[in-house]
């Protein structure tokens, strides 16, 4: 892949961080695979847990900077709520795309479609 090294490692870091941080026993899975549409290839980066989830509502926040479902003095969880907002302007900002899907306590899928030779479409 011919990319931004600095954004792709933040990108899958932090996917990966919150798959660790919000799974307390279960699964997680980072799958790559390309696909070439009208002659670019698309690398698409899954990841996967099975942790506590996100219930539609929550979804549509999600990617809001310092937005965090659980904001109670006494959370549960440490962060900023900033790793996905910079996620999602990464991946745009490389020509890509990043889409969730989740059901509370099921777990979340995080879908990150970058091109193969960023050159290609910025
Ligand atoms: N894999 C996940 N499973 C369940 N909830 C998630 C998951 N990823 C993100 N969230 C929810 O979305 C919120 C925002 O995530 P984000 O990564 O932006 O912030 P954070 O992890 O709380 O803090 P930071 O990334 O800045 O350390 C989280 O606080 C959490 O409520
Ligand atoms: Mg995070």
């Amino acid at each position: 892949m011919y990319s931004d090294r600095d954004k792709l490692h933040l990108i899958l870091f932090s996917l990966l961080s919150n798959a660790g941080k919000f799974t307390h026993e279960g699964y997680i899975t980072l799958d790559a695979a390309q696909t070439s549409v009208n002659n670019v290839v698309w690398v698409t980066f899954t990841v996967t847990d099975t942790g506590i989830g996100m219930s539609a509502e929550e979804l549509k926040h999600v990617f809001q900077p310092f937005r965090q479902l659980d904001d109670s003095s006494t959370r549960q969880y440490e962060g900023a709520g900033l790793g996905l907002a910079l996620v999602q302007s990464y991946c745009e900002a490389m020509g890509g795309h990043i889409s969730v899907e989740s059901k509370p306590r099921k777990g979340s899928t995080f879908i990150v479609q970058l091109s193969r030779d960023i050159l290609q479409i910025i």
